[in-house]
């Protein structure tokens, strides 16, 4: 729960306690006198319009069918996830989250762990103005694989803050959470976890291996521009993308990026793809990476590798992931790549 949520709290509990040490009441005092009439001014507004601005059932209907289209809808790894492991029901199940948000932890495994769904992102109004969506998980908090490291915070100034409580990496990058000159990769499913966006949007807590490209100091222009998580993949909904579906569309891009017909914008995708190939080369020579035919997935190959190889493997893994290929933040990710092959690339 928010300081904020808690100070009204605080503040009624102060005042019973300050009632419960008074003794008896005195004489009530004299009636004050009467207020002066209100100008005949316009009128209020209807007290239900700006209810009704969204709890109206065309816009219901239509946010539903939305989200019925969205992988969220879908979820696909609920039960798993959060019957057999309680550590994975605060990003799995809608109910884990509620939780988790809530109480700031998670008390043991779910029964009946839940899809992710609308009173899961959304909780109670607190202004009803009209920018109340009544939403939990707006406030900034701590990366979850930085805590007793860096405690760097996720802050991404607006309702994409919902988001980032899910979409990041779950495991710190190899040099911070054991400094060496080695590394023990000691299960094939090693990496950031499948969606570390908000890392990557904020440019932070990847391996920064040394190299001659420099690592962007300044946030990337989309964040000075206000173009969030919630801009690109909740722009208006059309074709099935956009709004409740959080697929992105091209519209949400087009307002700035006039002309443009696909994401591949400036080519940052096809650079990246081609980057994320190369590296995948060097890791599989140097005996980093196999294609494993029975899960029709690359993985790490379990043991102890070089430190610089093992977080170049953990930046090959997320931003593969990651699947923006680069739009995330385009200079951060060529960064992170380029430093990454020149680190694996032996010198003759
Ligand atoms: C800016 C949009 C917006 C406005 C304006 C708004 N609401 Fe909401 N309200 C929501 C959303 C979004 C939810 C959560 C998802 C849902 O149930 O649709 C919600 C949920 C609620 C809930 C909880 C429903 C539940 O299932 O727990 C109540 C009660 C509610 N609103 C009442 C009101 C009232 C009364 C007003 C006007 C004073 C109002 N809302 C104005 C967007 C709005
Ligand atoms: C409670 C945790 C949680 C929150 C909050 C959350 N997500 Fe997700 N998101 C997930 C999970 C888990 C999946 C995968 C679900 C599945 O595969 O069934 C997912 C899937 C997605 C996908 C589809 C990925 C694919 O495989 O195609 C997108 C896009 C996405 N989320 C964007 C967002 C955005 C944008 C927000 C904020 C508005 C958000 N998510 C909030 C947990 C969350
Ligand atoms: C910090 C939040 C978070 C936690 C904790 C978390 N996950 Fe996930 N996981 C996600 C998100 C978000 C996705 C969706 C990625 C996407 O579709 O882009 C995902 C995707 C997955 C996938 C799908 C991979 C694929 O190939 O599509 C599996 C499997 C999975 N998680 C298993 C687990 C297990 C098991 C645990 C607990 C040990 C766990 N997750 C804990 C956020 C989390
Ligand atoms: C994954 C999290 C998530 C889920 C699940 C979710 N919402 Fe939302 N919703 C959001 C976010 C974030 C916003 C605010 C977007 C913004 O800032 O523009 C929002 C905005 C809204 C709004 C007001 C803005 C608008 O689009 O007019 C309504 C109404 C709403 N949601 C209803 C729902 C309903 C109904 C459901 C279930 C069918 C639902 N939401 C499920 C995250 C979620
Ligand atoms: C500048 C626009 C932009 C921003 C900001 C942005 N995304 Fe994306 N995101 C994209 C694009 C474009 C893709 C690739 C979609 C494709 O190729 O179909 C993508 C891919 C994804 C995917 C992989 C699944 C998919 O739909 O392909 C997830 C999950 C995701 N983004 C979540 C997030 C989250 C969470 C945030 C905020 C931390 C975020 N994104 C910020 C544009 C953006
Ligand atoms: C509100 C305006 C705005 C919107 C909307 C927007 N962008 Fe951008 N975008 C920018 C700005 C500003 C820059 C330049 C940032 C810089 O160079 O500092 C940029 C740069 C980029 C770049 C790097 C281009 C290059 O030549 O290096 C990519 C890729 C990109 N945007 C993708 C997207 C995608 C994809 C979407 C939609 C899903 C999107 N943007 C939506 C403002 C926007």
């Amino acid at each position: 729960m928010s300081l904020s949520r808690l100070l009204p709290l605080f503040l009624l509990l102060s005042l019973i306690v300050l009632c419960g040490c008074e003794g008896d009441e005195g004489p009530a005092g004299v009636a004050g006198t009467d207020g002066t009439d209100g100008t005949n001014g316009t009128d209020g507004i209807d007290g239900n319009v700006t209810c009704l601005e969204c709890h109206n059932t065309d816009l219901q209907n239509s946010i539903s069918l939305q989200y019925d289209r969205s992988q969220h809808a879908v979820g696909e790894f609920v039960e798993y996830a959060s019957a057999v492991y309680s550590s994975c029901s605060a990003c799995h199940a809608g109910n884990g989250f509620v939780e988790y948000m809530e109480t700031g932890t998670i008390d043991g495994q779910l029964l009946n762990p839940s899809t992710i769904g609308c009173n899961h992102c959304h909780s109670v109004h607190t202004t009803f103005e009209i920018d109340d969506y009544a939403l939990r998980g707006t406030d900034s908090a701590p990366f979850r694989s930085d805590v007793g490291h860096g405690d760097t915070m996720f802050d991404l100034g607006d309702n994409s803050n919902v988001c980032a409580n899910c979409h990041q990496a779950r495991t710190a990058e190899p040099n911070t959470a054991s400094p060496g000159d080695t590394f023990e990769i000691a299960s094939t499913h090693y990496g950031p976890h499948h969606s570390p966006s908000a890392n990557i949007y904020e440019g932070v807590l990847f391996a920064e291996i040394p190299g001659s490209t420099s690592y962007p100091t300044v946030p990337f222009g989309h964040f000075d521009a206000d173009v969030t998580c919630v801009t690109c993949h909740m722009g208006e909904y059309s074709d099935g993308a956009g709004g409740h579906t959080w697929h992105p569309n091209i519209n949400a891009c087009t307002s700035c990026h006039s002309g443009s017909t696909d994401f591949d914008i400036g080519g940052v995708q096809a650079n990246t793809a081609a980057l994320l190939a190369d590296l995948q080369d060097l890791l599989e020579d140097q005996g980093i990476i196999e294609f494993v035919v029975e899960d029709d997935a690359w993985e790490p190959i379990v043991g102890t590798h070089s430190m610089v190889q093992a977080q170049a493997f953990f930046n090959w893994i997320g931003l593969t992931e990651d699947r923006s290929l680069g739009v995330h933040n385009p200079p951060y990710v060529e960064a992170l790549l380029l430093n990454s092959i020149e680190a694996l690339t032996p010198v003759n």
